[in-house]
């Protein structure tokens, strides 16, 4: 049975009255890692990929929740948000507790959500729930946000209630996504554009390392705090440097390099992603697709040794594809530590780089990948029976 009549069946299972049903889609990220925090640029797609969600409103204040996914349940009360130690709960009571710091008046809710974009993998399927709850709120209560202001909440909730100091592109791109459009989001302005991704005659893929390192989160807050420290450093000569956005290769060279190799490198990698950024999106324009693709291996290897946010699985994939030239691009995405690698592969040797690259992964690690394909689609939006 198709995802969204599952999810309407478990609805009119577990509630009785009305609901309204809602998609909000997982990201990839073709360039611009780290850098969404740093004030920089980011260049995300949302895919075909989605979390649904099913939302009725209740005439008391209770908030039932029920996860297809998991099979469990959770209630709590609008006064009484509080993490709920089993995490899951948390993403959907973490928007609802934003709505009502942002001085909004609900009433009580029954949920019913589920969603088939692969957990751990770096897709971001809890930025997609985040989504999906505040575009729903949004709609079923009128309120009137318009879609950053949603964006933002989701982001305010992962930071404030489940305590991931992320920045905003995942949220940004399951809300603002475009089929088959790449989204250039600066994260300083917040302006953004759509540019065209017609691949043509080259695949999306992912592989998939199914692992998922322990120090990522502490990690990533750790690299936040290193690129802040960065900027403190070229502060105190030039006070007009708000974050690296602002900051230069000769400023990192001046203030930082003396001062702290490490902080340097990765404030060196950040400065150099941003700039990367704007240079793929140029050979996009000029339909360059192996030039971009030379970009993202550059990306990968300034993750892997500048940043220091790649593991031994991420760089086996990235080193195994290397091997094939009708790979033309290959990097780790998102915050690092296992998760995906993203691949830009010729569609006639999708097949067989699958096929090598799976044995080599299998030799090297002992463990099995995943592969998604995948296309781009557009943002949260209602779904219409
Ligand atoms: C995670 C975060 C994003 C971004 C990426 C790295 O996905 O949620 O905000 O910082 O890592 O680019």
């Amino acid at each position: 049975m198709p995802l969204i009549a599952e999810i309407e069946k478990t609805f009119l299972e577990k509630f009785v009255g009305e609901y309204a049903l809602f998609r909000s889609p997982g990201r990839i990220n073709l360039i611009g890692e780290h850098t969404d925090y740093n004030e920089g640029l980011v260049l995300p797609a949302a895919i075909d990929k989605h979390i649904i969600m099913a939302i009725g409103k209740r005439d008391d204040h209770e908030i039932h929740i029920y996860s297809h996914d998991y099979s469990d349940s959770f209630t709590t009360a609008l006064e009484d948000l509080k993490p709920s130690g089993k995490l899951w709960p948390d993403y959907i009571m973490g928007v609802i507790d934003q709505f009502q710091k942002a001085g909004k008046e609900l009433q009580g809710l029954n949920i019913v959500f589920g969603g088939n974009i692969p957990q751990g993998a770096g897709l971001s399927s809890s930025a997609a729930v985040e989504c999906v709850t505040a575009f729903g709120l949004n709609t079923i209560f009128d309120l009137g946000f318009t879609s950053l202001e949603l964006a933002k909440l989701g982001q305010a909730a992962e930071n404030q209630f489940v305590g991931v100091n992320c920045g905003l592109m995942d949220q940004f791109a399951s809300i603002f996504g475009k089929a088959d459009h790449l989204i250039k989001l600066d994260c300083k302005s917040f302006e953004y554009t759509y540019i065209p991704f017609n691949t043509k005659e080259y695949s999306l893929v992912l592989f998939d390392t199914q692992v998922k390192h322990s120090l990522a989160s502490s990690a990533y807050n750790e690299r936040r705090r290193q690129c802040e420290y960065g900027v403190e450093l070229i502060q105190k000569h030039h006070p007009e440097v708000g974050s690296l956005r602002d900051a230069t290769h000769d400023m990192l060279n001046k203030y930082v390099k003396n001062a702290d190799e490490i902080v340097y490198n990765r404030c060196e990698f950040v400065v150099s992603e941003i700039q990367r950024l704007q240079d793929a999106c140029n050979d996009l324009l000029a339909d360059d697709f192996i030039q971009f693709g030379k970009r993202m291996f550059e990306t990968h290897d300034g993750l892997q040794n500048k940043y220091e946010v790649s593991c031994e699985e991420l760089d086996v994939l990235v080193d195994a594809v290397k091997k094939h030239p009708e790979v033309i691009g290959a990097r780790m995405m998102g915050g690092g530590f296992g998760g995906c690698t993203i691949n830009l592969i010729e569609n006639d040797a999708v097949e067989k780089v699958i096929e090598a690259t799976s044995k080599e992964y299998k030799d090297i690690t002992g463990k099995d990948m995943q592969v998604y394909r995948v296309s781009i689609k557009d943002g949260a939006r209602e779904v219409k029976n």
